[in-house]
Formats: C-alpha cells, structure tokens, sequence
C-alpha cells in the first residue's frame, strides 16, 4: 500500500483537515482517523484490510494499491501544491455549445451580483486630493512602439536628475487610470463600478491593481509616498518618505536609493475572490501586475526614461508604509524610473567584477 504522494494535511483543531490537491477533495479526519493515519504514514505495509477506517483512507485515495505517478517537478513543495491544486478544477458544468455557454455566463454574473460588490479601496485615504495634471501625449509624439520595444532595458544605475509631475502623470494615466477615451462599458453583467477600462486587460473587468507612488524626486510634488485614484487621475499624500533607503525596502537591492520615481503595484485579493471563488484567480493577480507593470515600463521607455522593476518586495515593510497591513490588498510588485548612464549594473559592482579579472 502506498501514500498519495499529493496530499498536505491541514491542523484545524480539533481536527485535521487532508487534502488532496491533485484530486481537489478535502476529508476532515477526528483524532481516531488521525492517529491511524500518522500509524500508515510510518509504515504504509501496515494496511489492515479488517481495519473500516484503513478501508475509507483507500476508498479515498488516502491510500493507494499502486504507486502513483508523480509530475517532475524540479521545484520546492509549495509551488507544486499551488500550482497543481489550482490545475484541473472540475467544473460542475461545461457548456456544450454557445447557448448553454451564455446562460451559464449570465447566471453566473447574476450570482455574483447579488453580493455586495467590494469597496473601491480596501482603506480610505485622506480626502485632500492632488489632481495632477492632463495625460499628455506630446513628449511621445515621434516615438514608435518598434523603437520603444526594442529600446526598454533594466537599468541600475540611476542618478538624481528629477522626473517631472507631467511625466508622472502621463506614466500614471496610461498605466492605471481609467481612460476617458474609452467610453464607460455597460456590460451585461458588469455593476456600474466595474465599467472603467484601463490601456492593459483586466481579468473580470475588475481592475485588480492599485497604485502606490514611491516619490523622491519629481519637480512638483512633495517627497512622499501617495495613493493614485484612478478614476479621479489624482493623488492623495499618505506619508512623508521613510527614513530607510528605497533599497532597503526592496530586499536590499541599494543600488536604486537614488531612484527618483516609482510605483507599487498591488493587487486587489478580496475584488479577485469575489467574482471568482477559486484560488486559481491567485494566478492572475500577477498576470495582471505584470500586464500593468510592461505598460508602465514602455511608457517611461517612450518619455526617455531609464528603468527598473523588482518583485523582491521586503514585505512586511512596504506594506506598513503603504498602510495595508493585514488588508487583502497585497502589494506584489515594484516598477521605477529616472535618468542614469542606462548601466546593467550599479558601478560598485563593476569595480568588484573587475578587480576580480584584473587579480586573477
Ligand atoms: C518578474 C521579474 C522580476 C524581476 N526582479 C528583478 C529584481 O529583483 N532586481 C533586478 O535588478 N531586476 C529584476 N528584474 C529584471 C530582470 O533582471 C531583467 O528584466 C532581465 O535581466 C532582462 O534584462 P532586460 O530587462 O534589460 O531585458 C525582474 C524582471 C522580472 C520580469
């Protein structure tokens, strides 16, 4: 006899909840079920075909007859569970034709509906607001999208040149404000809320993503951290700059301390959950981030900016400075830009690469 080798086990006192994420079921074990399966996992030969609870574990694939074939993986054990556990989801039902496709659309969106549909930010922000100025085109009139694609790199090695509020605001109107150019969407099944479109596709027309400005240079705006109100294309102040260095917010990478200008992007969880019940919306919540965060890159690729993006967020910090502690908005992401030399890499770590050839 064998374990299935796809089941994580769960503590929910006073029970223990198995769950197999291949097969997507979940079997909630009592302290007898519990203590006779930690006996099986010791020794699997152990199976007892008198024993009911030894027949139930079988019965639901607890156990196995066979050994089971696995995926190879090649990765840790959390990312196999995630990403098997949220492959194959049965469907109750699969439209056969058109027809069935869209009845099941619409009872679907009328569901969700019927729910209170999320606040539009998970925590109020002051109510002061800071209309920036009109998105204009004009710094990218002669640059085409081929030249802006082939010219977008990483850079990491800024200097302190500021960034004007103008360019921000063209890089925030084109990455995450709702276009007025696109007219309102009424949608069968879209509440009026969810009827803004933004320059990147948006899982569910939810707009998932929210912006957060990390600003230390821009001529024009006070140094600080500021919310973007997509559909106001304005900001509000949250907080004066941290005393810590951008890099220190960003797992150590100091190599972007003078960054004059960048953005978090986060994602809003609880707008995901509610329109689709299924963890495998978690998979596109970074989709999404990085849908925005290419657009964000391009534009300022088109206003002549150097940039940079990282997704080693220092968690537990930039969540405090952009006041979403425990909220279910996380932030994900991190795009930035500023003047530089356009280097790859920071000088100091060129100074260390070349001492390094030159001494050996
Ligand atoms: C999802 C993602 C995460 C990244 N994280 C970092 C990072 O933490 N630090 C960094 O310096 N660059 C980061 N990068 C940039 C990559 O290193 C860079 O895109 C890659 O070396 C290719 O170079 P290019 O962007 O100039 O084409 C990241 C890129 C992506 C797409």
């Amino acid at each position: 006899m064998h374990i299935n080798p796809c089941l994580f086990i769960l503590a929910r006192s006073p029970n223990q909840i198995v769950w197999n994420y291949e097969q997507h079921t979940q079997f909630e074990l009592d302290i007898n079920y519990s203590t006779r399966l930690a006996q099986l996992i010791d020794d699997p030969s152990d199976f007892d075909a008198c024993n009911p609870i030894d027949i139930e574990f079988l019965n639901a694939s607890i156990l196995t007859a066979e050994p089971q074939k696995t995926l190879e993986w090649r990765w840790d054990e959390l990312s196999r569970i995630f990403h098997i556990g949220t492959k194959n989801i049965p469907c109750e039902s699969v439209p056969k034709d058109i027809n069935e496709w869209a009845i099941l659309y619409l009872q679907h969106c009328n569901e969700v509906l019927s729910s209170p549909t999320p606040p539009t930010r998970v925590k109020s922000c002051p109510v002061d607001r800071i209309a920036l100025p009109p998105c204009s085109l004009v710094d990218m009139e002669d640059v085409s999208l081929g030249q802006t694609l082939v010219s977008r790199s990483t850079s990491r090695s800024f200097n302190e040149q500021p960034i004007s509020i103008e360019q921000v605001s063209t890089l925030l109107y084109l990455t995450l404000g709702y276009l007025n150019e696109r007219p309102f969407i009424h949608e069968t099944g879209h509440p009026e809320a969810l009827g803004a479109r933004r320059s990147s596709p948006s899982g569910g027309g939810l707009n998932t993503c929210e912006g957060y400005l990390y600003v230390r240079h821009v001529c024009g705006l006070e140094p600080g951290v500021y919310a973007y109100h997509p559909d106001a294309h304005a900001l509000s102040l949250l907080r004066p700059l941290p005393d810590a260095p951008l890099g220190q917010l960003l797992s150590g990478q100091h190599f972007i301390n003078p960054l004059p200008f960048g953005l978090f992007v986060t994602s809003r969880f609880d707008k995901l959950w509610w329109k689709y019940e299924h963890s495998r919306a978690y998979r596109m919540a970074f989709v999404e981030t990085g849908h925005v965060s290419q657009v964000f890159l391009m534009v300022a690729t088109a206003l002549g900016l150097n940039t940079w993006l990282t997704g080693a967020l220092s968690d537990r910090q930039v969540e405090r400075l952009l006041g979403l502690e425990d909220t279910p908005e996380q932030p994900l992401f991190f795009v930035g830009c500023g003047h530089g030399d356009g280097q790859v890499h920071c000088k100091e770590l060129m100074a260390l690469v070349n001492s390094q050839d030159t001494g050996s």
